[in-house]
């Protein structure tokens, strides 16, 4: 794949990595999974409207935001899913704030952490409570470009090509195992609202497409194997 040439392509369509084929049968044993989201929700609706239209075998256990003003919270509860606000300035240190984290996945049965949105950094306490079993999605093709200012930077460094991945969580911030990745091309006259619109499209497409892949019987036992 030429990701050099944007001519290879229609301007906004993106590459994307290889599809993964939708569970035939999504309501037999679907993956129970928790969203860590703090911001408008378009990533978590996109998830439920794929479960709920019976294109992803999986089950939204619970929704847990920290931003009390989060959007995402209305959506989820609009649609019956449970959602808890954790505020991370009523906690002194990460890991107790983390902590607290763990103990609402584990008491609602999740299985696989998926973060849409999550702008906090994580410590060991959750990642050693879900080894290899969390998720993130970040707009940029990384290892370029992590951090909060992803799309900025993509921008300011001229970048003919951006795009978003999905990724294992580990300790350091957008870093680990990258599970899926959609190409989207830059144009001269994006801003960063323009270019996050044109990736978020993007991403409701491979966060889903990688949360179908962990789904998949006896594929997840080998997701972190065949990537490394
Ligand atoms: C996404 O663009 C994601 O890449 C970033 O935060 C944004 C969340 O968007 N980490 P939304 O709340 O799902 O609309």
């Amino acid at each position: 794949m030429n990701l050099s040439s944007p001519d290879v392509s229609p301007p906004d369509q993106a590459l994307v990595s290889p599809a993964v084929q939708p569970c035939d049968h999504p309501q037999q044993n679907p993956l129970k999974i928790g969203i860590m989201a703090s911001g408008t929700g378009s990533n978590f609706v996109a998830i439920a409207d794929a479960i709920s239209q019976q294109h992803l075998a999986a089950q939204i256990q619970l929704v847990i935001y920290n931003n009390p003003n989060a959007p995402v919270a209305d959506r989820a509860r609009e649609r019956g899913i449970p959602a808890a606000l954790l505020n991370h300035r009523d906690f002194s240190q990460r890991e107790a704030f983390d902590q607290q984290i763990v103990d609402l996945l584990h008491t609602a049965d999740v299985e696989w952490v998926v973060m849409v949105g999550w702008m906090r950094r994580v410590t060991h306490v959750l990642i050693d409570a879900f080894p290899d079993r969390i998720i993130n999605i970040h707009p940029s093709l990384l290892p370029s470009f992590p951090g909060i200012r992803a799309i900025e930077q993509a921008i300011e460094y001229g970048v003919t090509i951006s795009g978003c991945t999905v990724h294992i969580v580990r300790l350091e911030v957008d870093s680990g195992p990258i599970l899926m990745q959609a190409a989207v091309p830059v144009h001269p006259e994006d801003t960063p609202t323009s270019l996050h619109h044109r990736i978020q499209v993007q991403e409701h497409d491979i966060i889903i497409q990688a949360i179908a892949q962990i789904a998949q019987p006896h594929t997840s036992h080998n997701l972190l194997t065949h990537r490394h």
